[in-house]
């Protein structure tokens, strides 16, 4: 039996996005509350925070995310510009559209921006992927975790680690919920889509009768400030992703902010090998063929943390800590931070066979995003005949 409709009076859902790791997780939220019986009402706002074809649009396609209603267009800044901008240009839109509530994800400025603008003018967030904690609030998103969650209304968590650090903090348990991953959905619902890795090297204009893959191969992505924006980090780097590639060829996907200081420190020389590829950033279906066919995958990246633990595939994480222990204690991931010796041991072991296999971690299961949808609408339902009697 269809059951009412969502009242008009009660607003849309404002669904923001601002950078790739968001698009991933947005993709699915956005299907399930159209699929939710009855449909939540959503608009896609884009900060602007990410905007090359590379970045943005690429992903949009493979995602199959719609166009955005609204982009804010910030763009490239310092923090405290970037932050300040999409604020200011997301106020406006919250008094246009009197949303029912704001659905921000994960941890990037946009996150923060929005959820502040929302709460101090009494419009609910829900923070998806709320909870995550590296303990090293010298990463901008740990403080863009810490602050959005305080403020947020619902918080959406991927493991149970997450409902622990929250209560940690002080935030009462009936805001939190264990929903499981939405980017393991995106990452299940589109797994058979993905490109294979000899296509995506083609595009990039590599050469395969000179890069050879069918030995196996490594995936890399490095983009983390510390990790790329001091020659002292990324030197050290890029000679031991070197020394890696004599051992197993390295597919390289650069991220601009790397790119740029690999040229600013004239470190260029460090990535000149046959055995290494550089691509442009990579589409999601492309990188995604990338990781599960590949040995294994070097990235200091959050998500691939996740994916590479769905896939199988072992995980070495150059950095110190992780806000994703799932992923170690039950997943294939291994932190080996920016210790050269540590690197080169765990990749010999990996190619001697002695790589983490692990196990898909609980509600990783392709519908975090349905549970999310069905949650939300009976919170907002319940929130608005509250309001409806008052
Ligand atoms: C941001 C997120 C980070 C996420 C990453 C994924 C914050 C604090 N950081 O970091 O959590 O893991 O996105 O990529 O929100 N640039 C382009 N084209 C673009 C976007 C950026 O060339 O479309 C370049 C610009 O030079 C820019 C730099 O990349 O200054 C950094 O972009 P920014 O959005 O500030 O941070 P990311 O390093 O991408």
């Amino acid at each position: 039996m269809k059951r009412d409709p969502w009242p008009s009076a009660h607003g849309p859902v404002l669904c923001v996005v601002g950078a790739r790791p968001n698009f991933t997780k947005m993709a699915p939220i956005l299907r399930a509350l159209a699929a939710h019986d009855p449909v939540v009402p959503a608009l896609l706002v884009h900060t602007g925070q990410h905007y090359d074809a590379d970045m943005n649009d690429r992903l949009f396609v493979d995602l199959k995310l719609p166009l955005p209603d609204i982009n804010l267009e910030v763009g490239s800044g310092t923090h405290a510009v970037q932050t300040a901008e999409v604020m200011r240009r997301f106020e406006p839109v919250l008094d246009a559209h009197s949303p029912s509530c704001v659905l921000v994800v994960g941890d990037v400025n946009s996150t923060l921006a929005c959820t502040l603008v929302a709460v101090k003018k009494g419009v609910p967030v829900a923070h998806v992927e709320a909870g995550l904690r590296s303990f090293d609030r010298s990463m901008p998103e740990e403080i863009n975790r810490v602050l959005t969650d305080q403020i947020a209304d619902l918080l959406y968590t991927t493991e149970r680690v997450a409902l622990a650090n929250l209560a940690q903090e002080g935030v009462d348990a009936s805001r939190a919920h264990f929903v499981g991953n939405v980017m393991i959905d995106s990452l299940l619902a589109n797994r058979k889509l993905a490109i294979p890795p000899e296509e995506s090297l083609r595009r990039g204009g590599i050469d395969l009768t000179a890069f050879d893959i069918a030995q196996g191969y490594g995936v890399v992505t490095l983009h983390r400030p510390s990790n790329v924006d001091h020659e002292a980090a990324l030197g050290p780097l890029l000679a031991v992703l070197r020394e890696v590639s004599e051992r197993l060829p390295l597919v390289f996907a650069l991220h601009p902010r790397t790119r740029t200081n690999i040229e600013r420190f004239a470190l260029t020389a460090h990535m000149s090998s046959k055995r290494i590829a550089i691509l442009p950033p990579q589409g999601y279906l492309e990188m995604l063929g990338l990781m599960a066919g590949a040995t294994l995958v070097l990235t200091d990246s959050g998500g691939m943390q996740e994916e590479t633990t769905a896939l199988g595939v072992p995980c070495l994480t150059m950095r110190e800590n992780t806000e994703r222990p799932i992923t170690i204690e039950q997943g294939t991931n291994t932190l080996v931070g920016r210790d050269v010796d540590a690197i080169v041991r765990e990749v010999d072991a990996i190619l001697a066979g002695k790589g983490k296999r692990g196990r898909v971690p609980e509600l990783w299961d392709g519908r975090a995003a349905e549970r999310i949808a069905a949650h939300l609408a009976g919170w907002l339902a319940r929130r608005h005949a509250r309001m409806d009697t008052e």
